[in-house]
């Protein structure tokens, strides 16, 4: 199978071995992304960037990607900003970003926003985040970080805390680990705990994977500790959001006892999930990742365009 011309909309539309040419591809474009080689792969090339929900790394790191293979941006950020505020429907937006570019980014504050603008557009649809449903391309940096850190990815245990039940980045992430061999152990509180149809899903790839609340407990074992951020926007009430907020706090002195090389990943933006001194330690890890953005984007964005 080829990359060439696919939507990218759930983690599932990527088999194993292509997630790993997509990984080694990326490891072949550091040298571009940091800006130390040029590149003219994508020369005359248009990604539509559309984000219609807030973005900071995913939106830049996937303009940033196509300008150092030598293509163009076009960009809409934000409801407010396009037409969608007259009254346009979503699928007539993805028809004209189909028509103006050779690609689609797109991000949504709904979830299976991103499947249904692919059926609208001949142009590949990228999901960039739809809703609290999934956000592949940063599993496939999360990915890519674990592998350039600790090798082979599959070996570790994974522990994944924070909003599991809203937050898009750990639903992709977790279904690929599983089928990778990770042992998995989500923390949260039951209210926002790793939803019923993932963890059957992953129990039916054979996954090894727990739920609990006590994150403590679980740092000594971990080789990977991923923290999210409590996805505020996606609840319906404040004061759900307030039972929640502040659960769990990364603190220096709570890792006292973690393995020497264990890795602090977040997708980021982090609100107070991560205390500012843990930055400064050999675990921290989630500025990294978030460069990783740009080479894999690259990657994508060139297996899509060209092929292999
Ligand atoms: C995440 C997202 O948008 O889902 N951020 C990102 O893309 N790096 C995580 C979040 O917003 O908490």
């Amino acid at each position: 199978m080829t990359l060439k011309g696919r939507d990218i909309i759930n983690i599932g539309d990527l088999e194993l071995d292509e997630i790993e040419l997509i990984l080694d591809i990326s490891k072949e474009m550091l040298p571009v992304a940091r800006g130390e080689k040029r590149s003219r792969t994508l020369d005359g090339k248009v990604l539509a960037s559309l984000f219609f929900e807030a973005s900071t790394r995913t939106r830049l790191s996937f303009e940033t990607a196509m300008h150092r293979l030598g293509g163009n941006v076009i960009t809409i950020t934000g409801q407010e900003g396009s037409s969608l505020i007259k009254g346009e429907t979503l699928a007539d937006t993805i028809r004209m970003a189909d028509a103006y570019s050779d690609i689609i980014a797109l991000r949504h504050p709904r979830e299976g926003a991103a499947r249904m603008s692919a059926t609208f557009s001949s142009a590949p649809v990228i999901n960039g985040g739809d809703g609290a449903g999934q956000h592949p391309t940063q599993t496939l940096l999360d990915l890519f970080t674990i592998r350039e850190e600790l090798g082979d990815i599959g070996k570790q245990n994974v522990t994944i805390v924070g909003d599991l039940r809203y937050g898009r980045t750990v639903h992709s992430l977790s279904l690929a680990l599983g089928r990778m061999g990770a042992t998995m152990t989500f923390v949260a509180p039951d209210m926002i705990q790793m939803p019923d149809h993932i963890i059957s899903d992953l129990k039916g790839m054979g996954a090894k994977v727990k739920r609990t609340t006590d994150l403590k407990a679980e740092i000594p074992a971990s080789d990977v500790i991923y923290m999210t951020r409590i996805q505020k926007e996606r609840f319906a009430e404040e004061e759900e959001y307030r039972k929640v907020a502040g659960a769990y706090k990364l603190q220096v002195r709570m890792l006292d006892d973690a393995k020497k090389h264990m890795m602090i990943m977040h997708p980021l933006p982090r609100v107070d999930e991560i205390h500012p001194e843990i930055d400064s330690t050999r675990h921290a890890k989630y500025f990294a990742q978030a460069f990783n953005g740009v080479p894999v984007r690259m990657a994508l964005l060139k297996l899509i365009l060209e092929g292999e």
